[in-house]
């Protein structure tokens, strides 16, 4: 018989239960979530599977990573769904902390990251975020020290802020990037998502079918800052607001103007009404 699922809110019993496990040798890989769990969400909960015998999913909707206008409030909540779906998929622990055990009255310590956190991507619309990001994903990690953490390709920023924050603390922990998941029309799958309305649905996946046609005319020698150029009108003409859509360095970051500067990630925000959407794909 598979052992059940357990759902823990208190720092020590979580702590009791990963030294159970380790006391038995067991490897343990983590998966950070916010919830209302998706398809690529559970990709992560595969890859996690595949390189540890055991998995612990953390759902907590983080304030500190919530501008006061954003939509901390109105973010999807689907708890009891999303634990059905971790039991089936044989998860051992759904790690379910209540605000204020994440951030107790008196709470005073944030990890602000530097580096691949200030580029001006997501970090210039959002100034807030990778350090409430940081601080949490931080806190999770040295709560259960696990042997990997996933981290979708999905948000690639952050998926560079994480891994160079986990570098930086010499947390024993391994980062592991797991491939964007997306509709058969390109969309990338995020909770965000269930905001779009029918019309918006049917454009959002314009922004997948530009990156991509984007990164097949810079992998064929076109001029970088031509396609991207031409890659944000096309965006802007079929409704978005864009925030940005830029060549990066595919580890640094940084603005690259050639392919000769090294692998090259595109990454695009844009909104659609009132629902921002990020993507991003390597050229
Ligand atoms: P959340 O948006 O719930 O995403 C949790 C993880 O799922 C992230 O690593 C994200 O990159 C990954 N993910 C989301 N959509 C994906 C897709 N379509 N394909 C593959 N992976 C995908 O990201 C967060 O939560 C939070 O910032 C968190 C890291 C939990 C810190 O609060």
């Amino acid at each position: 018989m598979p052992e059940r699922l357990r759902v823990l809110r208190t720092v020590p019993a979580f702590r009791r239960s990963i030294m159970a496990w380790r006391a038995g040798h067991a490897n343990v890989a983590l998966v950070p979530t916010m919830g209302a769990l998706h398809a690529g969400h559970l990709a992560l909960v595969r890859a996690a599977e595949r390189r540890a015998q055991r998995t612990i999913v953390s759902i907590f909707v983080n304030p500190a990573q919530f501008a006061p206008e954003e939509d901390l409030a109105r973010y999807p909540r689907t708890f009891d769904a999303d634990v059905a779906v971790l039991r089936e998929l044989g998860v051992d622990l759904v790690w379910a902390p209540p605000v204020e055990v994440m951030y107790p009255p008196g709470f005073s310590t944030k990890v602000v990251p530097s580096g691949p956190a200030l580029v001006g991507l997501e970090d210039r619309l959002r100034p807030h975020f990778f350090s409430g990001v940081a601080t949490v994903v931080a806190k999770l990690l040295i709560q259960c020290a696990p042997d990997f953490a996933m981290f979708g390709e999905k948000d690639y920023q952050q998926l560079k802020v994480v891994s160079r924050m986990a570098a930086d603390l010499n947390l024993p922990t391994r980062i592991i990037a797991v491939p964007t998941v997306r509709e058969k029309d390109g969309l990338a799958l995020s909770s965000r998502n269930a905001y779009l309305s029918a019309e918006e649905r049917a454009v959002a996946s314009t922004l997948y079918r530009v990156l991509k046609a984007c990164a097949e005319r810079i992998a064929n020698g076109e001029l970088i800052a031509r396609v991207i150029d031409e890659g944000g009108n096309a965006i802007e003409n079929a409704g978005f607001m864009l925030d940005y859509l830029e060549a990066r360095h595919a580890d640094s970051l940084q603005p690259v103007a050639s392919l000769d500067e090294g692998p090259v990630r595109l990454l695009v925000a844009a909104r659609l009404g009132k629902t921002r959407l990020i993507d991003n794909l390597g050229a």
